[in-house]
């Protein structure tokens, strides 16, 4: 991820905090306040109470992530399923590191910064944590994401929802009465991160997606405290189990939908090492807000676009945006009543998540909302292109029955009607770099 972060460094479009900044009551606002005037990432160089600085919004940004997986705006759907469809053979995932090559050393988790990101969380967490573990009898390798609760400098208290595969490991090695060996990974190699996004098969290896994602083998090496390798460029890695039979109060905590999750029994990970590299940067991520949210997007976009393409013809793009609940999709039309057919099987690709869709034309800016209800004003009529289907549940989680239901419109012009509905362009907008005529 340095690597990364030095790239956008020298192109001008990291934020540099110079000032003293205090992670218990004003870092998760600075990142807050920046990610509602910039999509630039922020790096912030000297943090109370720590000597690791610390880096937010790296994936906050479409452009970036598109980058990131080798492609251009607007295509990213389609390369995702390309590297996640051409995983890297067992044989060339790993790399071993020389010594020396990636130094490192050890600390406590109270040497982190101690970040609280709401007014109501109920202490500091990790939220950008990649966790590694592997299937307990195939030793198949997956990567994902649970918020952690920091406790003390010996345990964490997670957070596994039911549908995850970390889940269903830990459910399998407490089956046992043992314990589950995880690395959480802060500022791990991008294509770790954004593989640990990916929503595949119960049996596909995550790390080979990564490989795959990153062009090239992944330098590892060995945990100190538990049996599993790491990659080497990790910045902060976090060596523990998960706990059998034991669950502990956790939360309650801010997370993506805006609201507070309550308190409730969670898993309990027990730290046994903590290490970080030389001149380590901590990754923080806030919850809801566009880092979060386009790494959910590469899950949930990529999954109904894979299920539309598999059985309709003309499906571009596909985002969710602003939040995953939310689904729009790109089409060059085909025949009649196309985009009507795309809603239905957009929501039948995801029972929890497509609350809302809504279908354009190909020259609407899907990852630009206020461009999608700019076609919805002008291209849908609501007496005819709307479409409510009443009490189907959605998201498990929903006392209130606000996920109930689904709300489908087609915003796309009439078939065969594109001269009518031919998008005015300003004169020149394609030769003119704005970077030429006004600063940033
Ligand atoms: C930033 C971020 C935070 C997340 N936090 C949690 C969490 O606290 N608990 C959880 O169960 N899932 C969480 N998720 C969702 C899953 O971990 C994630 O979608 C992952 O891809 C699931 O992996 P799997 O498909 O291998 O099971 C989070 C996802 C993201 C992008």
């Amino acid at each position: 991820m340095r690597d990364y972060i030095n790239l956008l460094k020298e192109r001008g479009e990291l934020r540099v905090v110079s000032r003293v900044v205090d992670p218990g009551s004003e870092l998760a606002a600075v990142i807050w306040h920046s990610q509602q005037e910039s999509d630039a990432p922020i790096l912030f160089e000297r943090v109370q109470g720590s000597s690791l600085s610390v880096i937010s919004n790296v994936y906050g940004s479409h452009r970036r992530l598109c980058e990131l997986v080798g492609t251009v705006p607007g295509d990213f759907c389609r390369r995702w399923q390309e590297l996640v469809d051409h995983p890297v053979a067992e044989a060339d995932i790993y790399r071993r590191a020389a010594a020396g090559d990636f130094p490192y050393e050890r600390g406590k988790l109270r040497d982190l910064p101690q970040i609280q990101y709401c007014e109501k969380d109920a202490g500091p967490y990790l939220t950008a944590g990649v966790f590694l573990a592997r299937e307990p009898d195939t030793g198949v390798p997956n990567l994902s994401f649970s918020r952690s609760m920091m406790v003390s400098d010996r345990e964490l208290r997670i957070r596994l929802a039911p549908p995850h595969d970390l889940t269903k490991y830990q459910a399998k090695a407490e089956s046992r009465n043992q314990a589950l060996d995880v690395a959480i990974l802060l500022g791990p190699p991008p294509a770790v991160f954004l593989a640990a996004c990916a929503s595949v098969p119960y049996e596909a290896d995550e790390m080979a997606i990564a490989a795959a994602i990153r062009g090239a083998p992944m330098p590892m090496r060995p945990c100190e405290k538990i049996d599993l390798q790491v990659p080497a460029e990790t910045e902060v890695v976090i060596e523990g189990r998960i706990i059998p039979n034991e669950r502990r109060p956790e939360g309650p905590f801010g997370e993506f939908l805006g609201y507070y999750v309550k308190q409730g029994p969670n898993h309990v990970f027990e730290i046994l090492n903590v290490t970080w590299r030389q001149d380590a940067v901590f990754h923080a991520l806030v919850c809801g807000y566009p880092e979060d949210l386009r790494a959910l997007e590469i899950a949930f976009a990529s999954r109904v676009y894979r299920k539309l393409t598999g059985s309709l013809p003309g499906i571009l793009d596909v985002s969710c945006n602003p939040s995953p609940m939310h689904t729009i999709v790109r089409i060059a039309q085909q025949f009649e009543g196309h985009a009507k057919q795309v809603l239905l099987a957009a929501f039948a690709s995801h029972l929890q998540y497509n609350k809302i869709c809504i279908v354009v034309d190909e020259d609407v800016n899907i990852h630009d909302f206020n461009d999608v209800w700019w076609a919805v004003i002008t291209r849908c009529r609501v007496d005819r292109d709307v479409t409510i289907i009443p009490d189907v549940p959605g998201f498990h989680r929903d006392p209130g029955g606000m996920f109930k239901g689904r709300l489908g419109i087609d915003a796309t012009r009439p078939f065969g009607e594109n001269s009518e509905y031919e998008r005015k362009r300003v004169q020149g907008a394609d030769r003119i770099n704005i970077r030429d005529w006004v600063p940033r």
